[in-house]
């Protein structure tokens, strides 16, 4: 269908300059609360989650010329902030890219926690940090003596450092598996040990919302058959790289939240818990490496 200018809008003055049609683009309302409204039913007819508050969002980042493209990325399910280009963590505005793990808002209780547990130049080591979000809001929030992250991904470790220089956090990234990249001398003196690692089930891919399963790195996300893989993994180091009364604190999926807690205690953990998300799910495993 061709969209046109409205015959009830006139033709445009003689003078003006002739503006190339795009026939393609749509009329949007002037009134910006009309533009959202207009955009949140089109994305609620492509079952988007939130239209309301998506429409909102693109209208206000979007140029009028600009707002059809973005509209038609967000209808084919991609992530509003790849759309956007980055997303609030805590108290800073983070860089996201394709490729690295998009961080989450419950992920934001598990750098609480964190960061509640983060005494007088402690040391904290956050394996798995994509972004480099966890990593940011405890060096930024707390009296860290120092913040160690690591990753597998080099588009991760890249972009992790990018956040962290942008808004002025002192944390070291490093590449590589889990703990391995630390450096041996901190064995057994970190005192939080902090990660959200992949926790999803091989088998659960195929329930994931298109936002996660055609966008998040499948690494970022599945850890194994069980789900329960990386996990077990990081208990298991914990217990070498931890100092006494040292804190892991995992996220982890809400179904496997009790059975990992009862992972990290027969491990040898004390002060075993589950800690609810913002919507109340079990989210947060933690656990106290004993004395
Ligand atoms: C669920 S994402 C979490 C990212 C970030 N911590 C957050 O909460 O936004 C998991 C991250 O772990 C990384 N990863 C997967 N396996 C890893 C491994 N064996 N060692 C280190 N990092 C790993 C992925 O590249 C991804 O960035």
């Amino acid at each position: 269908m061709v969209r046109g200018p409205s015959p009830a809008r006139g033709a445009p003055p003689h003078d003006a300059p002739e503006r190339p049609l795009d026939e393609d683009a749509p009329e949007w309302p002037v009134d910006e609360r009309e533009r959202a409204r207009r955009v949140a039913g089109r994305l609620r007819d492509a079952e988007v989650p939130d239209p309301d508050t998506d429409a909102r969002l693109l209208v206000r980042h979007a140029s009028p010329e600009g707002l059809a493209e973005l509209v038609a990325r967000r209808e084919a399910r991609e992530p509003l902030q790849l759309i956007l280009g980055a997303v609030g963590f805590r108290y800073s505005d983070l860089e996201v890219r394709p490729g690295v793990f998009i961080p989450r808002p419950e992920t934001e209780v598990l750098a609480g926690e964190a960061i509640e547990r983060v005494g007088e130049g402690a040391v904290v080591v956050e394996p798995c940090t994509g972004s480099g979000a966890v990593a940011i809001a405890v060096a930024t929030e707390s009296p860290a003596g120092a913040v160690h992250a690591t990753d597998s991904s080099p588009h991760a470790v890249d972009l992790a450092r990018r956040n962290a220089a942008a808004v002025g956090a002192e944390i070291s990234v490093r590449e590589g598996d889990l703990l391995s990249p630390l450096p041996s001398a901190l064995l057994g003196r970190v005192d939080v040990l902090v990660a959200n690692p992949p926790y999803v089930a091989t088998a659960e891919v195929a329930g994931l919302e298109p936002e996660v399963a055609d966008w998040d790195p499948r690494d970022a996300l599945v850890s194994g058959p069980t789900g329960h893989e990386v996990t077990d993994r990081l208990i298991a180091q914990g217990r070498r790289w931890l100092a006494p009364e040292g804190w892991l604190l995992l996220e982890v999926a809400a179904p496997r939240a009790e059975a990992t807690a009862r992972r990290a205690e027969a491990a040898g953990y004390e002060a075993v818990g589950v800690i609810e998300d913002l919507t109340g799910r079990e989210r947060i495993v933690r656990a106290r490496l004993r004395r």
